[in-house]
């Protein structure tokens, strides 16, 4: 049988990058974007190492016409076709978000509020559509949510409303997608250590590492591995939803962190 295909998003770091080195080992082929072009060919690389075949196209998810025109072209190269014959598109990980500025909603700064509004809710939208008509029965879609998206804690507001809109994009895909077989998940990962907390705080490696302090954060791994659980359940299981968190993170507002010595 020949090895699936799956578009990952963001897959130039963090999540995406652990969810295609995980996918090329267990079988599939790929098809991976984000807008580092670089590192998505070194990624390529690693990933064809171990017996995938991999296409790579650079964009930034908030263009619209980026976006479709990127999807056609990797589809051409997969050879998938929106017709009901030949290979479909079998996964979707639209993954490609983050966190800009951390504060209160009054203290909020235009672009901050204009790039997380756009990359998380239309920058979704866009990949979701653009890919949907390449997808057909048994094919699945994992959104990446967050615990943001199912609580508000402070200074994260528009951020986690844009969650909070994935989670209903989530809910609400499901349901249009129903009669076409195509299966939607979420996973919405609570505190973890990526390039996530460097992008939010603009570059300050200091703000960014004091967040992971005195606990034990989820590594990028964890996620790949809930991603690919989600996507290897037999065709009559949807695994809607996964919250996961670090062990020491009871909620959005109750972290444990160590004393320091
Ligand atoms: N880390 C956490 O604690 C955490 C928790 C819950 C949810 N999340 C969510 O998980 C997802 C992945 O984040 P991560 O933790 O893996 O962070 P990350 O290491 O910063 O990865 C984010 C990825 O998104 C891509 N991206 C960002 N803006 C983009 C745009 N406009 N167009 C195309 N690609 C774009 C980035 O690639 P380029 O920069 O190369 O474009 C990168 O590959 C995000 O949706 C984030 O909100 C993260």
């Amino acid at each position: 049988m020949s090895r699936p295909w799956v578009l990952i998003s963001g897959a130039s770091s963090g999540f995406g990058e652990a969810t295609a080195r995980l996918l090329a080992d267990q079988g599939w082929n790929l098809l991976l974007t984000s807008r580092r072009e670089e590192r998505l060919s070194s990624l390529a690389e690693a990933c064809q190492a171990l017996g995938a075949e991999v296409h790579v196209g650079a964009w930034d998810v908030r263009d619209r016409a980026a976006t479709n025109e990127g999807v056609a072209r990797l589809m051409e190269h997969a050879g998938i076709s929106a017709s009901s014959h030949g290979e479909p598109l079998r996964a979707l990980v639209n993954n490609a978000g983050l966190a800009v500025g951390k504060g209160p909603f009054d203290e909020g700064l235009d672009e901050d509020w204009d790039r997380m509004l756009d990359t998380n809710v239309k920058g979704l939208l866009f990949l979701a559509r653009a890919c949907v008509s390449f997808m057909r029965e048994g094919s699945r879609m994992v959104n990446t949510g967050s615990i943001a998206g199912k609580q508000v804690y402070p200074g994260g507001n528009v951020y986690c409303a844009s969650k909070h809109a994935v989670d209903a994009l989530s809910q609400a895909m499901r349901i249009d997608l129903v009669d076409r077989g195509i299966g939607v998940s979420q996973v919405c990962p609570g505190a973890a250590e990526t390039e996530f907390s460097n992008v939010r705080f603009k570059g300050d490696d200091q703000a960014a590492d004091a967040v992971y302090q005195g606990f034990d954060p989820l590594v990028a791994q964890d996620i790949a591995e809930a991603i690919e659980f989600i996507l290897s359940r037999p065709p009559h299981v949807c695994i809607n939803d996964l919250v996961i968190m670090p062990t020491a993170q009871a909620s959005a507002h109750h972290l444990h962190r160590r004393p320091t010595p």
